[in-house]
């Protein structure tokens, strides 16, 4: 069974939009090892557009640019998987793909093979130049069967931005992730808009199907293809932790070879990780609203997590009254919490729990509930 907790991995469009080639697939692969991101979970090294000719070959099948890959996708997929790591490519179910390269639009099945052929173990799958008359759910099933008729295990990463209440039929078609908004930029505004505007939707998101809010930005500081003014430190935390808390796909936008120790130290973070990881994917309860969201959610073995969040422009304040989770004091029942970032323990908790969040910051708290 593929994608029991969000999917991890590396993706190119990030950084290098049309500028993918082989070598920086290989560059990448080699890093995800040797940085320690294989060992924190990273899997997936995915090719996105950008990577094939303009038009299908004699035999109709996809042509990979020779300039951008000369060695062929075979050997590049069999050089990612000496590394202990999965291949993956890019289509989109238009007839054309977003930058206007040729889309599987009846070719499916062909193109499915073909994947498979090259030895692909995760194509992720848009949805620009669809024919109007073609609908989401339609083509979305037809490649999730081609896939599975493939002959080869490849997980499906869907890509409609979330049109036509994608969340409702997406896991019915066979898809693993489904990403439901439209692209991130490397901006503050950027992912916090993306990140809440999945709140209500979060239910739906589960093993085997993960609601998908796009690549993360992590240390791009402002290059690369999605650049937007880029982000300090503490936004890419605060980015990295709504992802976790939200178990999105985990999959890394930045360049791995240049990427600064702040942020390869927060992509391996073991307690946020964790929390993205964990099997029973509950989705968070929202507490506080406006700019300082608060969200408490139920882990497996009976923990907990509580996550302030300050989208202000000033250093703040977040408060729960435990009552709010329906836990009294006449309970007798109280939090035992760790600050996951500091380490910090809160002794037992009755009541409330209050903390300072410093602007555009998060403050994550894991505990479990204890007798007093
Ligand atoms: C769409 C997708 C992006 C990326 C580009 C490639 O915009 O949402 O994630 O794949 O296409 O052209």
């Amino acid at each position: 069974m593929l994608a029991k907790t969000p999917p991890m991995g590396w993706n190119s469009w990030n950084t290098f939009g049309e500028a993918i080639n082989e070598q920086v697939v290989r560059d990448t692969a080699d890093a995800i090892v040797e940085k320690g991101l294989k060992d924190a979970g990273y899997e997936y090294v995915v090719i996105d557009d950008c990577w094939s000719l303009r038009q299908r070959g004699a035999d109709d099948r996809i042509v990979p640019d020779p300039v951008k890959f000369p060695s062929g996708m075979k050997a590049l997929a069999d050089y990612v998987h000496s590394k202990g790591l999965k291949f993956g490519m890019y289509s989109c179910a238009g007839t054309r793909t977003c930058a206007g390269y040729p889309g599987s639009f009846d070719y499916e099945f062909i193109d499915a093979k073909t994947f498979a052929e090259w030895g692909v173990d995760f194509l992720k799958y848009d949805f620009c130049y669809k024919p109007r008359l073609a609908n989401g759910p339609i083509l979305y099933n037809r490649m999730g069967m081609a896939l599975k008729a493939s002959g080869r295990e490849i997980l499906f990463s869907a890509c409609n931005w979330g049109s036509d209440e994608v969340e409702k039929w997406i896991r019915s078609i066979g898809a693993h992730m489904y990403r439901s908004t439209g692209d991130i930029n490397d901006s503050f505004n950027s992912f916090k808009d993306i990140a809440m505007s999945q709140v209500e939707k979060l239910a739906y998101s589960g093993p085997c199907c993960f609601n998908d809010i796009d690549m993360l930005i992590c240390g791009m500081h402002g290059k690369g293809n999605v650049a937007n003014g880029g982000c300090t430190d503490t936004e890419y935390r605060t980015h990295f932790a709504l992802w976790c808390l939200f178990q999105s796909p985990l999959m890394i936008g930045g360049d791995l070879s240049k990427i600064d120790d702040y942020n390869l130290d927060l992509l391996k973070n073991k307690e946020l990780i964790s929390i993205n990881q964990d099997p029973e994917a509950r989705p968070p309860m929202r507490l506080g609203h406006g700019d300082r969201p608060i969200f408490f959610k139920h882990l497996a073995n009976n923990e907990y997590v509580l996550a302030f969040f300050n989208f202000g422009d000033r250093d703040s304040w977040g408060d729960v009254e435990f009552y709010d989770l329906g836990l009294t004091v006449a309970s007798g029942y109280g939090f035992r919490f760790r600050d996951i970032f500091t380490g910090e323990e809160t002794g037992v908790v009755t009541g409330h729990l209050s903390t300072g969040i410093k602007s555009h910051d998060c403050r994550i708290f894991r505990g479990t509930l204890v007798e007093k």
